[in-house]
């Protein structure tokens, strides 16, 4: 079978595709043969040896895939020979066969693609995570989105509106931003053209009650100044190279708070309420109601064009690799 492997740390432009053995799942394990694979940030930074994990070299990069199971290990009873799902993995999924537990496989809706099942997991679970828990958000509140142009935001996107809440979604891009407004965003507004002013200016002056944030940087220093009072603060990446330094005298202004989320690490320490989650969004996704944004789909041997449009800020939602037999 064909693999992606990355043998050392920096650019994805040096990743190579190898033919490796066909692997077998052991006892506890499923083996799923993907005909697609999600594509996302955390992709380019693990590759570039700067994410909070790094592999033992050399590894097969990819958080997530979807496709047919094609095995199963014999304590297995919950899944059958043929089952379309989407499996995740810490890395591993860009292989043309993959082995994972089965707490890490998901059934797909059987109405739905397996690129979309393949850019979902990832997105929505980290969106729901970080604005349900994360932010405790309520419906009638106004939630900041930023990144809403990426896999992450426009899941938050997508996944606020469901809960009842007015969106204001931002990005750098006013082409992209477009897009944004396709997937129910109640507002768009460039930051670059000033933060604070514009959410200001949308909230009547009282500022938004949940910011969810996979920017940092800067503009989450800018959102400290941008929230109304008792406002959750969620901090889910740092796309903008920098993490933010709180200052604790605007949280206790604002009686605000800022919370940390890492949805892989909910799955693995709250599984219950992480398998809450996925129930709810793949009961919405069966309705019609969120969808996995894709703008760019490439074949699975141009996994470096696929990393590309994601490192070069091209991409709308999601980049999706697809398999070509
Ligand atoms: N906490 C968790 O559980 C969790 C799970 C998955 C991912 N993440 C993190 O979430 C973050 C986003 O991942 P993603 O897959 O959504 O990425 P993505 O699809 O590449 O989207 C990145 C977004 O960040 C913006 N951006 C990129 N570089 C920027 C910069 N220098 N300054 C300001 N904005 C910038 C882009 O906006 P414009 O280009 O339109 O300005 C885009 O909307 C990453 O840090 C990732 O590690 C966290």
């Amino acid at each position: 079978m064909k693999v992606i492997v990355c043998q050392e740390f920096g650019s994805f432009e040096n990743i190579v595709i190898e033919d490796w053995p066909e692997p077998n799942p052991g006892p506890d394990q499923i083996c799923v043969a993907p005909m697609a694979w999600g594509l996302n940030y955390v992709d380019v930074i693990m590759i570039g040896g700067t994410y909070q994990l790094r592999p033992e070299l050399p590894f097969v990069p990819g958080g997530e895939a979807a496709g047919k199971i094609i095995a199963i290990g014999k304590n297995i009873d919950e899944f059958n020979v043929g089952d379309r799902v989407m499996t995740s993995h810490r890395p591993g999924a860009f292989a043309e066969r993959v082995v994972a537990s089965s707490e890490n496989v998901i059934r797909m809706p059987s109405s739905m693609p397996f690129e979309e099942a393949a850019g979902f997991r990832a997105a929505f679970a980290t969106a729901y995570h970080g604005l349900v828990q994360g932010g405790r958000i309520q419906a009638g509140e106004t939630a900041l989105i930023h990144g809403a142009t990426g896999g992450m935001g426009l899941a938050a996107v997508q996944v606020a509106k469901q809960l009842g809440a007015t969106v204001i979604a931002t990005g750098s891009n006013d082409d992209k931003l477009t897009s944004v407004k396709e997937y129910g965003a109640d507002y768009t507004l460039n930051h670059k053209d000033g933060l604070r002013s514009q959410v200001k200016a949308l909230t009547n002056g009282q500022g938004v009650d949940v910011v969810f944030d996979p920017v940092g940087g800067d503009l989450f220093d800018e959102s400290m100044r941008c929230i109304a009072m008792g406002a959750r603060l969620v901090v889910v990446g740092f796309t903008a190279g920098r993490a933010a330094q709180v200052k604790t005298n605007h949280l206790l202004i604002k009686c605000a708070s800022v919370i940390g989320i890492r949805a892989g690490s909910n799955a693995r320490r709250n599984p219950e309420v992480a398998r809450g989650n996925m129930k709810t969004l793949l009961n919405w996704a069966t309705d019609g109601r969120i969808r996995t944004p894709i703008s760019h789909r490439f074949p699975f041997h141009q996994v470096k064009a696929g990393l590309r449009v994601i490192a070069d800020r091209d991409v709308i939602g999601k980049a999706i690799l697809y398999r070509e037999n």
